[in-house]
């Protein structure tokens, strides 16, 4: 009797379909990695709250912080087993994973060549270089290392950003033509930020790097920039570099970037989008105006958001700051892109361009003129835009525009193929 049970059990054994549950084994042990931050100042913690929030597996396990008082205070408040003030400890954690550099522009290239030395896979925060020459240097490293390197452009993972890509790559604007971003706020919260030499400039290094990837995002990846015209100018604040600056970036197949950045914008944070294609618009505001508006006499001192200058009146607050700012779905498709062997959508490559084009707008912003994109390693297309498709409306014209007037009548403005005469016709 017995034995006719173990006969039973084991056939059951034998023929129960254990594969989905396999699966779900080894994807959740393939999901956790073990994270070591450099740094432990605003961004750093913007990047522990998304990573430790809402039961994500990942986990910062070490970091590193110039100041062992600092790196104790971030690893008690998120309960990390390591911290450390030098650099090559947490770079070197037997149990790491990979590298998460959220240190000041002028510490990521030392900070990379450590992941390198150690064959860590690395993900940067934005901007990867303070220019085009460290960035390259930075992505030779990681491509000839053979390791993984991600770069942390949060405002092209937000959700709107995301959905906003989806439409436009299934053709609901048509080819875009215009595609501008704007962030502006009024200056930084660190002493580095604002000294050239560190910072590598500006509002232009700072926020431009944001926009111009938006941009290039919208237009296409594998498009090539190729000139940038830009004004900028120190208009209220007692430094060497932009203040505010106003940037149009020409790309190979006609379409136009456009980037505005301010530290002396006064309101909060404002980050806004604006694509415009031959079928349609999008309008993407991420911060200063969500849909959420609430009025407070200033009676409590709730925190409202990044950058907000005050807290009572009419305030704007974002929900879950790090959801609208993109941060989640970044981690995911770095950890993501970490395990399945492929590139993310936003890598080292990508850093290197857009420094390549901050550095043609810095050029412009001195000669006054459009100034070609440095790309000496250009990865995408070179498309021919010497041929333009029109909209032909018949055999013999091609369709300029077509409008109802507010009598009702409805206009046709049309052009002859071959004699290039401009007609209307009214019904
Ligand atoms: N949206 C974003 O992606 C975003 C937002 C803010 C900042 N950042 C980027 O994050 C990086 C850090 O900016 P932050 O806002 O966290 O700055 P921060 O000043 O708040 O923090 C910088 C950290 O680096 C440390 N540090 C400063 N100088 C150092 C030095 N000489 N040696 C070692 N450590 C040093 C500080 O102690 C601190 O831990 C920058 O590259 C910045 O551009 C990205």
């Amino acid at each position: 009797m017995v034995e006719k049970v173990l006969q039973q059990c084991g056939a059951f054994f034998l023929k129960f379909d254990w594969k989905p549950f396999l699966k779900l084994h080894l994807n959740f042990k393939s999901h956790l990695m073990n994270i070591a931050i450099l740094g432990s100042g605003f961004i750093a913690r913007f990047y522990a709250e998304s990573l430790h929030a809402q039961r994500r597996t990942d986990r910062i396990t070490s970091v590193y912080s110039r100041n062992l008082e600092n790196a104790k205070r971030f690893a008690d408040d998120y309960q990390l087993s390591h911290h450390t003030d030098v650099m090559q400890e947490a770079v070197n954690g037997k149990d790491i994973d990979v590298v998460l550099i959220s240190l000041p522009n002028h510490l990521h290239e030392v900070a990379v060549a450590e992941c390198v030395k150690a064959k860590k896979h690395v993900i940067c925060t934005k901007p990867l270089g303070r220019t085009a020459a460290e960035a390259k240097r930075m992505l030779d490293m990681v491509e000839e290392a053979g390791i993984f390197g991600g770069y942390l452009e949060d405002l092209c993972y937000t959700p709107k950003f995301l959905k906003s890509l989806e439409s436009i790559r299934q053709g609901s604007i048509g080819r875009v033509l215009w595609a501008k971003s704007r962030e502006t706020h009024p200056g930084p919260h660190s002493d580095w930020f604002w000294d050239k030499e560190k910072s590598g400039g500006g509002a232009i290094i700072d926020l431009g790097c944001h926009c111009v990837e938006i941009s290039r995002n919208f237009i296409g990846k594998n498009i090539k920039p190729l000139e940038v015209m830009c004004w900028a100018d120190t208009q209220v604040h007692p430094i060497d570099a932009e203040d505010h600056a106003i940037g149009l970036v020409k790309y190979a197949n006609g379409a136009i970037g456009q980037f505005e950045v301010s530290w002396a914008f006064r309101g909060g944070m404002d980050l806004r989008d604006e694509v415009m294609g031959t079928e349609g618009t999008i309008w993407i505001n991420s911060f200063l105006r969500t849909g959420f508006e609430m009025f407070t006499t200033g009676k409590g001192d709730g925190y409202v958001a990044e950058k907000a200058e005050v807290n009572k009146g009419w305030l704007f607050p974002v929900g879950d700051e790090s959801h609208e700012l993109g941060y989640p779905h970044m981690f995911t498709d770095m950890f993501s892109a970490i395990e399945e062997n492929r590139d993310p959508q936003e890598t080292f490559y990508d850093g290197y361009v857009v420094n390549a084009i901050l550095d043609a707008a810095y050029k412009s912003a001195d000669t006054k003129l459009w100034e070609p994109v440095i790309l000496e390693d250009w990865r995408g297309d070179n498309p021919d835009i010497s041929r333009k498709e029109f909209t032909s409306y018949d055999d013999d014209y091609f369709l300029i525009k077509e409008e109802v007037l507010p009598n009702g009548d409805s206009k046709l403005i049309l052009k002859h193929k071959v004699s290039g005469e401009v007609v209307q016709k009214t019904n």
